[in-house]
C-alpha cells in the first residue's frame, strides 16, 4: 500500500527482513530510511514494544515518512542527520546496544524523481545534488570551481568513467566561457567531451553524474565511519544489512566486515554478495546493480 503512494519499492525487502528477522520488541536502526519502504516492513514486525530508529539526512525524505508511517508514531523515532554521526544520534535517545541495522545506500526514487534537487539526468535544472540541504557544498560548487585534476579524479575514483580527463577538461574550457549551471549544459557537455558510441545502455553523462553526487555528499567516508560505528552496537546475535549499487560501497562494506571477522567480532551471513532475483529485476529497474551483505555481531564480543 505504502508502496503505491509512495512508487518507491523497497530492494531485497523479503530477503534484508529474512535476515534481519526482526522481533517483537527489538530496537533496529534504518540508516537510510528514505521513504521508508523497508522501514514498514520492520515496524510491522517488532510492534508492539519495539523501536524503530530511522535516520536520512534528507529533510524531504523524513516528511514523506512521517506522513506514510503514522500509524508508527509510537515506535518510530525519526532522526534528521548523517548517519556518520550514529553515535551522536543513539546516544541522546539513551540507546547503548541495537538488534539490527539497516543501510540502503545511494539516491531514493524520491530524490531522483524531484526534479529540482537535481540528481537526475531527465531534467535540465540547476546543478544542486545535495541530499541535505545544511551541505554547504553543491555540485554547482565542484563542477565551478575544481581543478581540472580534482575534477579528473573525481570521475575516475567515484564515477570509473573512462573518459575523465577529456571531461573534465571539456568542462574547464566550457568555464572560461560561463559557469556550468544546469544539469542539462553538463550533460551536453560529457556528452561532446566522449567519442561517439554506437550503443550505449547508460546515458554518456550517467557516470558522470553519479561521481558528482558521491562527492558532494561525501558518501564514501561517512558509510566507513558509520559501518564501524554500527558494529559498535550491535547486540551478539543481532545483524546489519548493507545494500549498496556500486562497486566502491560494496568494497568498503566487504573489507569493514572481513576487518571485524578477522578480529572475531562479527561472522558474514552471506559469503558472496546476494543479488536480486530475476522476478525482481523485471518488476524494479532500480534493483538492477543491488548488492546486499549481511553480518552477525558474535555472541562473545
Ligand atoms: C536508497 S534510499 C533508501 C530507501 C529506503 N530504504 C526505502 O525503502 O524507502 C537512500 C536514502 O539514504 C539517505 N542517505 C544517504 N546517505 C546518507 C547519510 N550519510 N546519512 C543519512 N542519510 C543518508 C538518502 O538521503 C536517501 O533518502
Amino acid at each position: 500500500m505504502l508502496n503505491t503512494i509512495l512508487q518507491h519499492i523497497p530492494v531485497m525487502a523479503k530477503e534484508i527482513i529474512g535476515f534481519l528477522d526482526p522481533k517483537p520488541g527489538a530496537i533496529i536502526v534504518d540508516a537510510t530510511i528514505g521513504c521508508g519502504g523497508h522501514a514498514e516492513l520492520i515496524l510491522e514486525r517488532i510492534t508492539p514494544g519495539g523501536r524503530l530508529i530511522g535516520i536520512d539526512q534528507d529533510e524531504q525524505a523524513l516528511a514523506c515518512c512521517r506522513e506514510s508511517l503514522k500509524a508508527y508514531a509510537d515506535s518510530l523515532f525519526l532522526v534528521n542527520d548523517n548517519f556518520r554521526d550514529l553515535e551522536r544520534i543513539l546516544g541522546p535517545l539513551g540507546i547503548n546496544k541495537i538488534d539490527g541495522i539497516i543501510f540502503d545506500l545511494g539516491v531514493s526514487s524520491l530524490q531522483l524523481d524531484t526534479a529540482e534537487r537535481g540528481f537526475s539526468i531527465k531534467y535540465d535544472v540547476p546543478l544542486d545534488m545535495r541530499m541535505s540541504k545544511r551541505n554547504q557544498v553543491s555540485a554547482f560548487d565542484l563542477v565551478n570551481n575544481l581543478s581540472v585534476e580534482e575534477l579528473s579524479t573525481i570521475l575516475k575514483t567515484y564515477g570509473e568513467e573512462r573518459f575523465h580527463a577529456r571531461i573534465a577538461r571539456a568542462i574547464a574550457e566550457q568555464r572560461k566561457k560561463a559557469p556550468v549551471t544546469t544539469t542539462g549544459e553538463l550533460a551536453e557537455l560529457v556528452i561532446r567531451a566522449q567519442p561517439p558510441h554506437k550503443f550505449q545502455r547508460l546515458h554518456p553523462a550517467t557516470r558522470t553524474f553519479q561521481a558528482l553526487r558521491i562527492a558532494v555528499n561525501n558518501e564514501l567516508d561517512s558509510f566507513d565511519i558509520a559501518l564501524k560505528t554500527a558494529v559498535k552496537f550491535l547486540n551478539p546475535g543481532s545483524r546489519l544489512c548493507v545494500l549498496s549499487y556500486h562497486s566502491l560501497e560494496d568494497r568498503i562494506a566487504k573489507h569493514v566486515i572481513r576487518d571485524f571477522e578477522k578480529q572475531g567480532i562479527l561472522k558474514r551471513a552471506t559469503k558472496k554478495p546476494v543479488r536480486p532475483f530475476q522476478t525482481e529485476l523485471a518488476q524494479n529497474p532500480r534493483s538492477r546493480s543491488a548488492k546486499l551483505r549481511v553480518a552477525e555481531k558474535n555472541e562473545n564480543s
